[in-house]
């Protein structure tokens, strides 16, 4: 496995994890509109960025973002209507996309079809002509980790792990859920993947992925190596008591 860029920061708990990742949020965010005049973002889903999200709405980091310049797009999505409780999207703009200078055109939820491949395949037209012939590239992609090692919608053993061409993909759960996710690689287009993780819950599936033996197909979120950027681990104390790497560059995926 190839060298990469990788970071592990640690925040004394989930508040202090929210703040960072926000403010990480609105320095990414800075460099990008600096650097390309606009900044790609694509949101994650659960419980995780919520308090990250809020804090984004809220003094002293609402005025740090250029939300001029910002475009919102999302990894992954539970197939229900965009009311339903369980939407990313919907928590997204309660949490703080509802309460920031944004326009209705710069929100790019995944849209709820008849199917979830239909709802998959209108997003990837959706995309393929936002990005008119360039790659998928954004600037950030917000990720979170579940305790199966799944991140986005990737999860352990589903065929869309091994997607080499889509952009997106319908995902069938066990328990008969269905999801839309972006596909590992366009998630590794990104400029940089911030992983945020937190409780103690995630302890073990941290260590697993980080100091585990490599086994992307039970452990996805292992796939996740962006090919020309770098990758950010968050994590609260909790999270990372399991661990023995310590904060700082991490030499990830060379065993
Ligand atoms: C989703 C997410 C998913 C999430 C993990 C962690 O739609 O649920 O995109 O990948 O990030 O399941 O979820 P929690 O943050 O709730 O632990």
């Amino acid at each position: 496995m190839r060298e990469l860029n990788c970071h592990l920061y640690l925040a004394d708990d989930y508040s202090a994890l929210s703040r960072r990742a926000a403010e990480l949020f609105a320095e990414e965010a800075r460099t990008a509109v600096a650097k390309r005049g606009r900044f790609l973002v694509l949101l994650s889903g659960g419980e995780t960025p919520r308090h990250c999200y809020e804090l984004l709405s809220r003094k002293p980091l609402r005025a740090l973002v250029p939300w001029h310049a910002a475009e919102i797009f999302w990894g992954d999505e539970r197939f229900v209507p965009p009311g339903d409780p369980r939407n990313n999207a919907r928590m997204a703009r309660e949490a703080f996309l509802d309460h920031v200078p944004l326009s209705e055109g710069q929100i790019h939820p995944i849209p709820f079809r008849n199917s979830a491949h239909e709802s998959a395949e209108q997003y990837q037209a959706q995309l393929l002509e936002f990005f008119a012939g360039a790659p998928p590239r954004f600037d950030l992609a917000l990720l979170g980790l579940g305790d199966n090692g799944h991140t986005a919608s990737l999860f352990p053993g589903t065929p869309v792990l091994d997607e080499k061409y889509r952009w997106v993909s319908e995902v069938a759960l066990e328990d008969g859920q269905q999801r839309i996710t972006l596909t590992v690689p366009v998630l590794n287009q990104s400029a940089t993947v911030l992983f945020l993780v937190s409780g103690e819950g995630k302890a073990q599936v941290l260590h697993e992925v980080l100091e585990g033996t490599p086994n992307p197909q039970r452990l996805p979120a292992q796939l996740i190596r962006p090919e020309h950027g770098k990758l950010i681990w968050l994590a609260d104390r909790e999270a990372a008591r399991m661990l023995t790497l310590q904060e700082g560059e991490l030499s990830y995926g060379t065993k």
